[in-house]
Protein backbone atom coordinates (compact mmCIF):
# COMPACT_ATOMS: atom_id res chain seq x y z
CA UNK A 1 0.00 0.00 0.00
CA UNK A 2 0.86 3.93 -0.25
CA UNK A 3 2.73 5.37 1.85
CA UNK A 4 2.22 9.05 3.40
CA UNK A 5 5.36 10.53 4.38
CA UNK A 6 4.24 13.73 5.69
CA UNK A 7 2.77 17.44 5.02
CA UNK A 8 3.70 20.90 4.37
CA UNK A 9 1.06 23.58 4.63
CA UNK A 10 2.06 26.89 3.20
CA UNK A 11 0.75 30.02 2.44
CA UNK A 12 0.00 31.32 -1.16
CA UNK A 13 0.69 34.73 -2.65
CA UNK A 14 0.66 35.69 -6.50
CA UNK A 15 3.63 38.46 -5.81
CA UNK A 16 5.90 35.58 -5.02
CA UNK A 17 6.05 34.59 -8.86
CA UNK A 18 6.84 38.18 -9.64
CA UNK A 19 9.66 37.56 -7.12
CA UNK A 20 10.84 34.53 -8.31
CA UNK A 21 10.93 35.43 -11.92
CA UNK A 22 12.74 38.69 -11.21
CA UNK A 23 15.00 36.82 -8.45
CA UNK A 24 14.51 38.55 -5.45
CA UNK A 25 14.76 35.79 -3.39
CA UNK A 26 17.92 37.44 -1.90
CA UNK A 27 16.12 40.78 -1.55
CA UNK A 28 15.74 42.11 2.54
CA UNK A 29 12.10 42.37 1.75
CA UNK A 30 11.91 38.74 0.48
CA UNK A 31 14.55 36.88 2.51
CA UNK A 32 12.75 35.72 5.58
CA UNK A 33 10.07 34.29 3.41
CA UNK A 34 11.97 32.33 0.72
CA UNK A 35 14.69 30.67 3.61
CA UNK A 36 12.02 28.98 4.87
CA UNK A 37 11.74 26.75 2.37
CA UNK A 38 14.96 25.29 2.42
CA UNK A 39 14.52 23.25 5.49
CA UNK A 40 11.11 22.33 3.80
CA UNK A 41 13.34 21.04 0.28
CA UNK A 42 15.71 19.25 2.77
CA UNK A 43 13.32 17.27 4.40
CA UNK A 44 11.89 16.70 1.02
CA UNK A 45 14.55 15.29 -0.19
CA UNK A 46 15.21 12.67 2.92
CA UNK A 47 11.83 11.59 2.33
CA UNK A 48 11.68 10.95 -1.17
CA UNK A 49 7.63 11.42 -1.95
CA UNK A 50 7.13 10.00 -5.92
CA UNK A 51 3.23 11.76 -5.55
CA UNK A 52 2.08 15.19 -4.00
CA UNK A 53 -1.82 15.55 -3.11
CA UNK A 54 -2.46 19.27 -3.04
CA UNK A 55 -5.06 20.64 -1.48
CA UNK A 56 -5.56 24.58 -2.28
CA UNK A 57 -8.57 26.74 -3.71
CA UNK A 58 -9.15 28.12 -6.68
CA UNK A 59 -9.64 31.95 -6.95
CA UNK A 60 -11.84 32.34 -10.48
CA UNK A 61 -9.71 30.90 -12.99
CA UNK A 62 -10.76 27.13 -12.97
CA UNK A 63 -13.96 27.85 -11.25
CA UNK A 64 -16.43 30.84 -11.10
CA UNK A 65 -18.76 31.94 -9.65
CA UNK A 66 -21.49 30.64 -11.65
CA UNK A 67 -20.51 26.77 -10.64
CA UNK A 68 -18.79 26.75 -7.61
CA UNK A 69 -18.27 23.07 -6.38
CA UNK A 70 -16.98 22.32 -2.80
CA UNK A 71 -15.01 20.53 -3.21
CA UNK A 72 -13.43 19.22 -6.26
CA UNK A 73 -10.46 16.60 -7.26
CA UNK A 74 -8.54 16.62 -10.18
CA UNK A 75 -8.66 13.24 -12.64
CA UNK A 76 -6.14 14.76 -15.65
CA UNK A 77 -2.95 13.76 -16.96
CA UNK A 78 -1.52 17.33 -16.65
CA UNK A 79 -2.85 20.45 -15.14
CA UNK A 80 -2.16 23.85 -16.57
CA UNK A 81 -0.91 26.87 -15.15
CA UNK A 82 -2.80 29.57 -16.90
CA UNK A 83 -2.62 33.56 -16.57
CA UNK A 84 -5.10 35.08 -13.80
CA UNK A 85 -4.59 38.39 -14.34
CA UNK A 86 -1.60 39.18 -11.84
CA UNK A 87 1.39 40.00 -14.76
CA UNK A 88 3.25 36.50 -13.15
CA UNK A 89 4.61 34.04 -16.44
CA UNK A 90 2.27 30.89 -16.13
CA UNK A 91 4.94 28.27 -14.42
CA UNK A 92 4.82 25.13 -16.85
CA UNK A 93 2.65 22.25 -16.26
CA UNK A 94 2.35 19.73 -13.70
CA UNK A 95 1.73 15.56 -14.45
CA UNK A 96 -0.86 14.21 -13.08
CA UNK A 97 -1.74 10.60 -11.33
CA UNK A 98 -4.36 9.45 -12.86
CA UNK A 99 -4.33 6.17 -11.13
CA UNK A 100 -4.58 7.90 -7.18
CA UNK A 101 -6.68 10.41 -8.65
CA UNK A 102 -9.44 8.28 -9.48
CA UNK A 103 -9.10 5.88 -6.23
CA UNK A 104 -9.00 9.05 -4.43
CA UNK A 105 -12.51 9.91 -5.95
CA UNK A 106 -13.62 6.11 -5.70
CA UNK A 107 -12.75 6.38 -1.40
CA UNK A 108 -14.26 9.94 -1.06
CA UNK A 109 -17.50 9.48 -2.65
CA UNK A 110 -17.89 5.55 -1.39
CA UNK A 111 -16.90 7.83 1.91
CA UNK A 112 -20.15 9.95 1.02
CA UNK A 113 -18.62 12.81 -0.18
CA UNK A 114 -20.01 14.77 -3.05
CA UNK A 115 -16.92 15.59 -5.14
CA UNK A 116 -17.00 17.14 -8.28
CA UNK A 117 -14.46 15.34 -10.77
CA UNK A 118 -12.28 17.40 -13.11
CA UNK A 119 -10.90 15.50 -15.97
CA UNK A 120 -9.51 19.05 -17.36
CA UNK A 121 -8.39 21.50 -14.48
CA UNK A 122 -6.72 24.61 -14.74
CA UNK A 123 -4.67 25.20 -11.58
CA UNK A 124 -3.82 28.82 -10.26
CA UNK A 125 -1.15 30.56 -8.11
CA UNK A 126 -2.38 28.90 -5.34
CA UNK A 127 -0.91 25.05 -6.51
CA UNK A 128 1.55 26.71 -9.28
CA UNK A 129 3.65 29.07 -6.38
CA UNK A 130 3.97 26.55 -3.86
CA UNK A 131 5.11 23.64 -5.73
CA UNK A 132 7.85 25.82 -7.54
CA UNK A 133 8.77 26.72 -3.76
CA UNK A 134 9.27 23.21 -3.09
CA UNK A 135 10.56 21.98 -6.37
CA UNK A 136 12.43 24.93 -7.85
CA UNK A 137 12.50 24.95 -11.59
CA UNK A 138 14.13 24.82 -14.51
CA UNK A 139 14.25 20.97 -13.71
CA UNK A 140 10.93 19.27 -14.12
CA UNK A 141 8.78 19.08 -11.16
CA UNK A 142 9.90 15.62 -10.27
CA UNK A 143 6.73 14.21 -8.49
CA UNK A 144 2.91 13.23 -9.76
CA UNK A 145 0.04 15.22 -8.49
CA UNK A 146 -3.78 14.95 -7.62
CA UNK A 147 -5.49 18.76 -7.02
CA UNK A 148 -8.21 18.74 -4.37
CA UNK A 149 -9.85 22.05 -4.34
CA UNK A 150 -11.79 23.76 -1.66
CA UNK A 151 -14.41 26.57 -2.55
CA UNK A 152 -12.69 29.75 -0.42
CA UNK A 153 -14.62 32.15 -2.48
CA UNK A 154 -18.37 32.14 -2.44
CA UNK A 155 -20.48 31.15 0.37
CA UNK A 156 -21.51 29.04 2.07
CA UNK A 157 -17.77 27.46 2.77
CA UNK A 158 -17.51 24.13 4.15
CA UNK A 159 -16.97 24.11 7.63
CA UNK A 160 -13.83 23.06 9.76
CA UNK A 161 -14.77 19.83 10.83
CA UNK A 162 -16.22 18.97 7.19
CA UNK A 163 -12.00 19.98 5.72
CA UNK A 164 -11.45 17.96 8.62
CA UNK A 165 -13.48 14.88 8.04
CA UNK A 166 -12.59 15.60 4.35
CA UNK A 167 -8.63 15.21 5.23
CA UNK A 168 -9.38 11.98 7.17
CA UNK A 169 -10.67 10.34 4.35
CA UNK A 170 -8.16 11.51 1.87
CA UNK A 171 -5.91 9.68 4.13
CA UNK A 172 -7.38 6.83 4.31
CA UNK A 173 -7.84 6.34 0.85
CA UNK A 174 -4.26 7.07 0.03
CA UNK A 175 -3.05 4.49 2.64
CA UNK A 176 -5.72 2.16 1.31
CA UNK A 177 -4.22 2.67 -2.72
CA UNK A 178 -2.55 -0.18 -3.75
CA UNK A 179 1.07 0.70 -4.79
CA UNK A 180 3.72 1.75 -3.61
CA UNK A 181 3.98 5.15 -3.86
CA UNK A 182 5.62 7.44 -1.57
CA UNK A 183 3.02 10.41 -0.81
CA UNK A 184 3.28 14.03 0.17
CA UNK A 185 -0.05 16.06 1.18
CA UNK A 186 0.55 19.58 -0.27
CA UNK A 187 -2.11 22.11 1.51
CA UNK A 188 -1.58 25.98 0.55
CA UNK A 189 -3.51 29.10 1.60
CA UNK A 190 -3.85 31.34 4.29
CA UNK A 191 -3.06 32.55 7.03
CA UNK A 192 -4.48 35.53 8.35
CA UNK A 193 -5.30 38.14 5.05
CA UNK A 194 -7.78 39.75 4.01
CA UNK A 195 -7.39 41.94 0.63
CA UNK A 196 -10.34 43.74 0.04
CA UNK A 197 -13.30 45.89 2.15
CA UNK A 198 -12.73 47.64 5.30
CA UNK A 199 -10.66 45.82 7.46
CA UNK A 200 -7.92 45.23 4.17
CA UNK A 201 -4.47 44.88 5.28
CA UNK A 202 -6.01 42.99 8.58
CA UNK A 203 -3.40 40.38 9.83
CA UNK A 204 -4.00 38.29 13.17
CA UNK A 205 -0.55 37.24 14.40
CA UNK A 206 -1.81 35.72 17.90
CA UNK A 207 -4.37 33.57 16.13
CA UNK A 208 -1.41 32.38 13.31
CA UNK A 209 0.87 31.32 15.72
CA UNK A 210 -1.67 29.49 17.95
CA UNK A 211 -3.31 28.19 15.11
CA UNK A 212 -0.16 26.18 13.83
CA UNK A 213 0.51 25.44 17.35
CA UNK A 214 -2.96 23.71 18.17
CA UNK A 215 -2.63 22.13 14.46
CA UNK A 216 0.35 19.62 15.09
CA UNK A 217 -1.29 17.90 18.36
CA UNK A 218 -4.53 19.00 18.67
CA UNK A 219 -5.85 20.16 15.34
CA UNK A 220 -9.57 19.79 15.71
CA UNK A 221 -9.16 23.05 18.55
CA UNK A 222 -10.33 25.24 15.29
CA UNK A 223 -12.84 23.55 14.37
CA UNK A 224 -14.49 25.38 17.72
CA UNK A 225 -14.77 28.27 14.94
CA UNK A 226 -17.55 28.70 12.35
CA UNK A 227 -16.82 30.37 9.30
CA UNK A 228 -17.55 33.85 9.99
CA UNK A 229 -15.78 33.38 13.28
CA UNK A 230 -12.68 32.70 11.47
CA UNK A 231 -13.44 35.39 8.73
CA UNK A 232 -13.57 37.58 11.93
CA UNK A 233 -10.37 36.35 13.64
CA UNK A 234 -8.15 35.91 10.45
CA UNK A 235 -9.65 38.18 7.40
CA UNK A 236 -12.12 37.05 4.67
CA UNK A 237 -8.97 35.29 2.50
CA UNK A 238 -7.95 34.22 6.11
CA UNK A 239 -10.51 31.50 5.74
CA UNK A 240 -7.99 29.81 3.49
CA UNK A 241 -6.32 27.95 6.46
CA UNK A 242 -8.87 25.16 5.63
CA UNK A 243 -6.49 23.64 3.62
CA UNK A 244 -3.60 23.31 6.13
CA UNK A 245 -6.47 21.87 8.34
CA UNK A 246 -7.52 19.24 5.10
CA UNK A 247 -3.88 18.17 4.80
CA UNK A 248 -3.37 18.31 8.75
CA UNK A 249 -6.33 15.73 8.70
CA UNK A 250 -4.88 13.23 6.22
CA UNK A 251 -1.66 12.60 8.15
CA UNK A 252 -2.10 9.16 10.04
CA UNK A 253 -1.71 8.94 13.87
CA UNK A 254 0.05 11.34 16.16
CA UNK A 255 2.28 13.90 14.18
CA UNK A 256 5.39 15.51 14.90
CA UNK A 257 6.67 19.47 13.67
CA UNK A 258 9.52 18.92 11.60
CA UNK A 259 10.17 22.66 10.30
CA UNK A 260 8.14 25.77 10.48
CA UNK A 261 8.36 29.83 9.55
CA UNK A 262 5.86 32.38 10.05
CA UNK A 263 6.62 35.80 8.52
CA UNK A 264 4.71 39.14 8.58
CA UNK A 265 3.08 40.44 5.72
CA UNK A 266 4.35 39.04 2.29
CA UNK A 267 2.09 41.56 0.40
CA UNK A 268 -1.29 41.69 2.22
CA UNK A 269 -0.49 37.82 4.10
CA UNK A 270 0.59 36.68 7.27
CA UNK A 271 2.53 33.73 5.43
CA UNK A 272 3.79 30.52 6.94
CA UNK A 273 5.06 27.35 6.41
CA UNK A 274 5.00 23.79 8.07
CA UNK A 275 6.46 20.18 7.68
CA UNK A 276 4.70 17.84 9.33
CA UNK A 277 5.28 14.09 9.68
CA UNK A 278 3.67 11.44 11.37
CA UNK A 279 5.62 9.63 14.65
C1 LIG B 1 -2.71 37.67 -1.82
C2 LIG B 1 -2.90 36.54 -1.01
C3 LIG B 1 -3.62 35.45 -1.48
O1 LIG B 1 -3.90 34.32 -0.74
C4 LIG B 1 -4.16 35.46 -2.75
O2 LIG B 1 -4.79 34.36 -3.20
C5 LIG B 1 -3.99 36.59 -3.57
C6 LIG B 1 -3.27 37.69 -3.10
C7 LIG B 1 -1.91 38.85 -1.35
O3 LIG B 1 -1.56 38.94 -0.16
O4 LIG B 1 -1.58 39.70 -2.18
FE1 LIG C 1 -5.38 32.96 -1.77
Amino acid sequence: MATIVGSITTSHVPAIGGAIAKKRQQEPYWKPFFDGFSAARDWLATVKPDVAVVVYNDHGLNFFLDKMPTFAVGAAPEYRNADEGWGIPALPPHRGDLDLSWHLIESLVAEEFDITTCQEMLIDHAFALPMELLWPGPAPCPVRTVPVCINTVQFPLPTPARCFKLGLAIGRAIESWDSDARVVIVGTGGLSHQLDGQRAGFINREFDLLFMEKLVGDPLWVTRYSIPDLVELTGTQGVELLMWLTARGALPGDVNKVHSNYHVPISNTATGLMVLESI
